[in-house]
């Protein structure tokens, strides 16, 4: 059996070099409970990295903690007139609770609200300072004489100058997406007082991100820090690098690190001017992971400085998208300015996840919370880690359905990994009392390879060895998704194995086939505990103690297996162990169960009834039959090219085709689109649009956020089809 393979000794020389490895997922605003959203934006991949980089017996301290301030924090505490303290206190603890059962695995889940991380923040706003690198502004901003203080972005209210929506924030509108300063709305209103603000004088500290920007662009395009090479831009996500590019091409402007706030991090008193002045959120809470790490090392008698600020540490960010600029450009910017810390490795953002064909909307009550998942499906915490990871928004946005969730869990968790582990275990009890059988090992010898003569067992665990060697190549590169599609391959291999040689069927006439293959079908078992466990802890302990092995620690037990594996001397489960009694490690979701998720989910967003677009006034069915509405295919789109919110459509009738240009190019490119079955309104005048003939409209339904989707007939309905 012993044999050397040297392909599979190469594959240990590509692993990755860094000497330790510091992990960070965001930290949360503590405002509001835990959604699915938060999950799979930056915790669930977090937490498959930094256990995959432990069982490979990496060095890795992963970081976690409460964002605790900024308008974030202060607007809900004004709201539900409480303290800002009283809340933060609330959710801190709440995310604590959620993440532990989650088994997102952070090695301290710190806060910002603690004494450390206001020193630390407070630290190197002074080192900013007194190296000069701030420029002091005076700017005019808008002020709230009745409750007498200035007024952050989100406090203030207004009519948006772009679409008149009434409700857009001094920051941004939610309407229209157009990002805004506080002096462009019109009619603003406070939202503390409701009177209307009056603009005045005030001095803030701004970081010039301008002296930068060229550092940056070598950094982030060409992966060059200070002139050495640093990382390979192209090991970076392409949606990250556009981000970032599309804001360094805009060119950087100086950014204001303070505030006029009551609560956040004092500005350090020694410096002049700094009454009443608190650091902006998000100059603090980036520097709430070194705060955490300084922690962790107290309660570890450890030193952080290593993790911070020896090259030979690979920082990785983990966070959602919207959260970009903060970590690539502005963070990197004040960890420079400062001096002596080294910058990511990689910041493999993810993008959004929607629900239910919507948007996750805290405000509109349309989410999956953490803790109410936990409680309504109890137990089932892998299931949950198990489909967020196969529909994760790693490189586009993704979508949760309930009904997704049900598949994923009972056609691949039970019908093929809880399926697969639980013959294997059965057979074994059923053929050799539970003792994993010894077998002949030239069963089944072939000659067929060059050189190497390959034993059955041997052929497998080698095809055993490539699957997870794929399944750890992608860990690496940050695609999950392909992770644990790799992952659940090998369980399918092992399938496979069995439903071809039917052992159950050779009992009598080829015992030393059976044991062959129950001995391949344990090792795989015994491989899938060790895999699993990045994504599905829990699951990776039953197993082990299904199997009467040591638990895991994720302590180098990925290398230990892949060096057996690649040598062939020893075993992942040897030859007359005896393992515990059989139990399935997944059950199915009855559909009643999802029914009740799903009414859940659309009662609690109903609750506010307010009708955004009223029925309009009554016509009669002659009115209607003017109308000639008929079903259509999209056979060519393109983008329109006078106009970037346009896309040229041609569409096909069955008896015609036509060319019609339509305002949806924001939400549809051109490919998505291709094939799509439409309505169109087929009667409607000809019209120029920005040079283009349209003969006809596209119905779309859009809903109160603005979102669309396309009228489509149910089933393949012929094109020309008419609509009555
Ligand atoms: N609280 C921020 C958010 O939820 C994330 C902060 S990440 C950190 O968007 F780097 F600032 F900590
Ligand atoms: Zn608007």
């Amino acid at each position: 059996m012993a044999m050397y393979n040297y392909l599979r000794m190469i594959y240990f020389s590509y692993m990755f070099r860094a000497k330790r490895i510091l992990v960070t997922s965001a930290l949360p605003y503590a405002n509001g409970p835990l959604h699915i959203g938060h999950l799979a934006g930056a915790y669930i991949s977090a937490d498959i990295y930094v256990r995959f980089m432990r069982l490979c017996g990496k060095d890795v301290l992963y970081i976690g903690g409460s964002d605790e301030h900024g308008a974030a924090i202060t607007i809900k505490a004004l709201k539900e007139n409480r303290k800002p303290q009283d809340i933060v206190d609330q959710y801190h603890a709440e995310f604590k609770e959620a993440f532990s059962k989650m088994r997102i695995s952070f090695d301290i889940y710190h806060r910002t609200s603690e004494k450390i991380h206001h020193e630390t923040s407070q630290d190197f706003f002074k080192e900013l300072y007194k190296n000069d690198e701030f420029q002091e502004i005076e700017s005019e901003q808008y002020y709230d004489t009745e409750a007498n203080q200035f007024l952050a972005d989100r406090y203030i209210v207004g009519t948006c100058p772009n679409c008149k929506n009434e409700e857009a924030y001094g920051d941004q509108c939610e309407n229209c997406g157009s990002s805004l300063s506080p002096t462009e709305l019109i009619n603003p209103k406070s939202t503390i007082s409701g009177s209307q603000p009056t603009l005045r004088k005030t001095k803030h500290w701004y970081l010039s991100l301008d002296k930068y920007e060229e550092w940056l662009k070598d950094y982030i395009e060409k992966g060059i820090l200070d002139g050495k090479e640093h990382h390979n831009p192209s090991d970076w996500k392409n949606h990250v690098i556009g981000q970032c590019k599309s804001w360094l091409d805009g060119g950087l402007r100086p950014r204001s690190m303070t505030r006029d706030l009551d609560w956040g991090v004092d500005v350090p008193k020694e410096i002049p001017g700094s009454e009443g002045k608190k650091l902006y959120v998000w100059m603090d809470a980036p520097i709430g992971y070194i705060s955490a790490t300084k922690q962790w090392a107290i309660d570890n008698d450890k030193d952080w400085e290593p993790y911070w600020k020896d090259e030979k540490t690979a920082l990785i960010h983990f966070i959602g998208k919207d959260n970009i600029v903060f970590h690539c450009l502005t963070f990197p910017a004040i960890l420079k300015a400062h001096g002596n810390y080294i910058l990511p490795q990689n910041v493999p953002a993810n993008q959004f996840l929607n629900l239910e064909g919507r948007k996750i909307s805290t405000s509109k009550n349309w989410a999956v919370w953490v803790n109410d998942y936990l409680k309504d499906l109890e137990g089932k915490e892998d299931e949950l880690r198990y489909h967020m990871i196969k529909i994760m928004p790693e490189q586009r946005d993704s979508e949760f359905t309930w009904k997704g969730f049900q598949e994923s869990v009972n056609n691949e968790l039970v019908n093929n990994l809880a399926n697969f582990t639980n013959r294997v275990i059965v057979l074994t009890h059923k053929y050799y009392d539970g003792v994993v059988p010894a077998f002949d090992e030239n069963q089944g010898i072939s000659s067929c390879h060059d050189k190497d003569e390959l034993s059955f067992h041997d052929s497998e665990l080698i095809s055993l060895f490539d699957g997870l060697a794929e399944m750890g190549d992608n860990v690496r590169k940050f695609d999950f998704r392909a992770a644990l599609s790799a992952f659940m391959t090998v369980s399918s291999q092992g399938n496979q194995l069995l439903q071809f040689n039917e052992p159950w069927k050779h009992v009598k006439d080829d015992p030393e086939l059976v044991k062959v293959v129950i001995n391949i079908g344990m090792q795989y078992v015994a491989a899938i505990s060790i895999a699993c466990r990045p994504f599905l802890p829990k699951t990776s302990d039953k197993l082990r103690s299904l199997l009467q092995l040591d638990p895991i620690t994720e302590n180098g037990e990925w290398d230990t297996m892949m060096n057996i594996l690649a040598e062939g001397e020893e075993l992942l489960i040897p030859n007359g162990h005896k393992i515990g009694d059989a139990s399935h490690l997944f059950s199915r979701i009855d559909d009643e169960v999802i029914q009740t998720q799903i009414d859940k989910l659309m009662a609690s967003s109903q609750t506010d009834k307010e009708v955004k677009s009223p029925i309009k006034t009554t016509v009669q069915f002659d009115d209607f039959t003017k109308l000639d509405i008929r079903t259509a295919t999209i056979t060519a789109a393109e983008l329109h090219p006078n106009a970037d919110k346009l896309l040229k459509l041609t569409v096909d009738l069955g008896f015609e085709t036509r060319t019609v240009v339509s305002g949806i190019a924001k939400f549809y490119s051109p490919d998505d689109i291709i094939g799509k079955k439409v309505s169109l309104l087929a009667n409607l005048a000809p019209r120029k649009i920005r040079g283009i003939e349209s003969n006809g409209m596209i119905l779309m339904a859009e809903d109160d956020e603005g979102q669309l989707a396309f009228v489509s007939p149910e089933n393949g309905m012929m094109n020309g089809a008419v609509v009555r």
